[in-house]
């Protein structure tokens, strides 16, 4: 079968190195991909915005599976578009994911269906935001309604930090529409975890948990990022908390989606926060997280493509996935400056010594490739993914493997795993 991923970030280098392990899988294409995925299969110069030129690629190339990475891709209705055209795709339709793509509607799905997650209140008018925050109690969490690139989210420490807030996403639109709704909510003490399960509508499969780090620096501060590094398993999932997800998150979020006739078929992905209350639902993602894809895949053992037909064909539970019980950590090398502005074309040393180490995989995520050197091409450069006994073993292993790795201005964490 030929494979086309949509996007270009390190989990789609994943999927793409992980579909390229299926006995069925004969051709990858990556749209637009980077010079990672290129090692793989073959890059083709569409954008995830350009809807109608991929429906017509998947139809030339006789493409048996389209994958989409990115959430705007989904919130543009990409799968609509497939889908109308008769051409198979992974993911859920955009009615589907404005799970994501709205969070007033995430936070009114979660409310009728008994899914817990924070206090909330949202707002359309800005006044009415900001006499809210005058009498709430603090920290206050301000979230953009739509996607605002991970940016968001605003923790309010004081009043007058949380009417900055309000007045940037309402006033000045610095989000554009996707902040002049916005959704204030109670701030949620506890620690933050992920999981990620594929829905096919009547029933899911779930994947280990996992755990990002999504702030710049070391001890989880600085901006937030679209996540520096990650592990797998996370360790805060123990089994009666694994337990209590599944009952009070997925066999409530299908019961919902059936409930209220959202066909949705992809990878579910909540934030959560584990509370002295227990589990709490942050947000919900609609695709696979990036880099949290990085360390699961690397942790399945089963074929890829089984479970994304299956999902898409809804024979989830048919399905059995065997995983590593090994753990993974990914560590992100980034371009200095990230999150904020950065240079890009910074040529990469090392790559080839660090990919042949015995249990590393250096995923690509904003690189390109010129001529027989491989340049820097984006925030997040690489992902050095490390597959040992344990979270302490295979941070030495990642670690070690990025230490040969270099670029210009080259920034990195060095607690990705750490205690
Ligand atoms: P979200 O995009 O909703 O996941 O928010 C981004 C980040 O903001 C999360 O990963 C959390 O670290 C933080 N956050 C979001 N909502 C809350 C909350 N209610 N309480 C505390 N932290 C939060
Ligand atoms: N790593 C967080 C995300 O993919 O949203």
């Amino acid at each position: 079968m030929k494979i086309l991923i949509i996007g270009s970030g390190g989990r789609e280098h994943a999927l793409a190195w992980k579909l390229a392990q299926s006995p069925r899988v004969e051709k990858i294409f990556c749209a637009p991909g980077n010079a990672g995925t290129a090692q793989i299969g073959e890059n083709v110069p569409l954008g995830p915005e350009d809807i109608a030129g991929l429906v017509d690629f998947a139809r030339g190339q006789g493409i048996g599976l389209t994958v989409v990475g990115p959430d705007d891709a989904l919130a543009a209705g990409i799968v609509d578009a497939f889908e109308r055209a008769g051409q198979r795709i992974f993911g859920p339709t955009a009615a589907a994911a404005r799970l994501e793509s709205s969070k007033i509607f995430a936070k009114d799905f979660m409310r009728r269906h008994g899914i817990p997650t924070a206090e909330s209140r949202e707002f359309t008018d800005s006044g009415e935001a900001q006499a809210w925050c005058r009498a709430a109690k603090y920290p206050l969490v301000i979230k953009a309604d739509g996607l605002a690139l991970g940016k968001g989210v605003v923790i309010a420490e004081t009043p007058a930090a949380a009417a900055e807030a309000v007045h940037r996403a309402m006033e000045l639109g610095v989000f554009g529409e996707a902040g002049r709704r916005i959704v204030i909510e109670e701030f949620l003490q506890g620690v933050e975890c992920s999981i990620h399960a594929l829905v096919d509508g009547t029933g899911y499969c779930l994947f280990p948990d996992a755990k990002d780090h999504k702030r710049a620096f070391e001890g989880d501060t600085g901006p937030n990022t679209g996540g520096m590094g990650t592990i797998s398993p996370s360790g805060t999932l123990d089994g009666p908390l694994l337990e209590w997800v599944k009952t009070g998150v997925l066999d409530r979020f299908v019961a919902g989606i059936q409930a209220d006739g959202l066909p949705f078929r992809g990878m579910l992905f909540p934030g959560l926060m584990i509370t002295a209350d227990g589990p709490k639902v942050l947000e919900f993602n609609c695709r696979f997280g990036d880099p949290e894809t990085q360390v699961l895949l690397r942790r399945l053992q089963s074929d890829l493509l089984d479970l994304l037909e299956a999902c898409v064909d809804g024979t989830l539970d048919r399905q059995q996935p065997v995983w590593d019980e090994r753990a993974a950590v990914c560590v992100v090398l980034a371009s200095g400056g990230y999150p904020g502005s950065y240079e890009k074309g910074k040529p990469i040393t090392g790559l080839a010594e660090a990919g042949a180490l015995e249990n590393v995989v250096v995923f690509h995520a904003g690189t390109k490739a010129a001529g027989d050197r491989i340049l820097t091409n984006g925030g997040r450069v690489l992902g050095v993914t490390a597959l040992a006994a344990d979270t302490a073993r295979a941070r030495e292993l990642a670690y070690g493997a990025a230490d040969g790795i270099g670029f210009d201005q080259m920034q990195r964490r060095e607690d990705i795993g750490g205690a």
